[in-house]
């Protein structure tokens, strides 16, 4: 049988958070090492360029830190194709054809692309790379012929349109030539990680995100300057477990789930104080960071083999999609010279 094939990504636009590693980090680890998937990792530097065109220092520089956050984790070299988005000339290629299957209105109703349009106060001057994004994105996945994108949820609107792209590709022109990909998400509840100030979303512009790449002090910092009850103000009131980050970081990340449950007990009752009850997650915490703090400093000693890595990485990329453009090129009958 044929291994199911992964393809997914990242925007190198600063580095990665502990959110990314809940969202899909952990989970990539998880499928590339059962071995039952052939897995490519893309940096997808072009599509960080999208709405970062005057700044490609920051993408430049942001490269090699995701690059070191995603071998931290344990995404391995050995098991997985890591690999540049820019250095793969056929992306741009498949996208052009892509382009002309999708409406403009269609891509006007892609509510993950509003929501960032809204964000980043685009208005009516959104550059136009970035407003076809999705239809890139479809060129990165089916240039591997991936049927399966592991994503956080955000990302469910872009996994649709990619099928209704290879839905049409392949009924326009008559082949089995692109596969429709499935996406996989984070489990209900533990989708998407609060930032340290409680707000739903953990992000480097709101300045509420603890990194893979923190050093312990400056963890312990952050965790202790983490959003709780603000009602909890004597050790001995009674404190709300609900909506306190503390507790929702423990539910995701303590071993000991029995404790946290004995902790939320004597919280509710009053007793339990916010910095012992901080000092906790900061050790549970620093549990799951510090081996994938040790393993970027490692990493981080070479440059230039990490560098290695990627273009090892590409070039084998390269060959995957090069076949696949060659078969969309003779589906579409482009290929006079063959
Ligand atoms: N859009 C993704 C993000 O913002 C990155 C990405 C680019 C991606 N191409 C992809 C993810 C293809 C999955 C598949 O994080």
């Amino acid at each position: 049988m044929n291994k199911h094939v992964i393809l997914t990504g990242d925007r190198p636009t600063g580095k990665l958070h502990i959110g990314h590693y809940i969202g899909s980090l952990r989970s990539r680890v998880a499928m590339q090492n059962s071995g039952d998937y052939d897995s490519f990792i893309m940096i997808a530097d072009q599509q960080a360029l999208t709405d970062n065109a005057r700044d490609p220092e920051k993408i430049r520089k942001s490269l090699v830190e995701v690059a070191l956050d995603y071998l931290a984790v344990g995404i391995d070299p050995q098991k997985s194709t890591i690999f540049v988005q820019s250095q793969i000339p056929a992306l741009a290629e498949l996208n052009l054809y892509y382009l002309n299957l999708v409406t403009v209105s269609r891509l006007e109703r892609n509510p993950t692309v509003k929501a960032e349009i809204q964000q980043k106060n685009f208005e009516r001057s959104i550059p136009a790379g970035f407003f076809t994004y999705p239809v890139s994105q479809t060129a990165d996945i089916t240039a591997f012929k991936a049927d399966t994108v592991p994503v956080g949820d955000d990302q469910e609107p872009m996994i649709e349109q990619a099928r209704e792209i290879v839905r049409s590709f392949n009924s326009i022109y008559g082949q089995e030539v692109l596969v429709e990909p499935q996406g996989i998400f984070p489990p209900k509840g533990s989708g998407r990680l609060p930032g340290l100030d409680g707000n739903a979303k953990m992000s480097k512009s709101l300045n509420n995100a603890i990194y893979l790449s923190d050093d312990a002090d400056t963890l312990r910092k952050k965790v202790m300057s983490m959003y709780t009850d603000p009602n909890h103000i004597h050790v001995e009131d009674p404190g709300k477990v609900e909506g306190n980050t503390v507790f929702t970081y423990l539910d995701v990340f303590a071993p000991d789930q029995a404790h946290v449950a004995e902790l939320k007990q004597q919280y509710r009752a009053g007793g339990l104080g916010d910095v012992k009850l901080k000092r906790y997650l900061n050790e549970v915490l620093e549990g799951v960071l510090g081996p994938i703090r040790e393993k970027r400093a490692e990493y981080a000693k070479d440059i230039p083999a990490v560098y290695d890595i990627l273009k090892k990485g590409s070039q084998y990329a390269n060959e995957v999609a090069d076949q696949t453009l060659r078969e969309v090129r003779a589906a579409i009958g482009v290929n006079y010279f063959d």
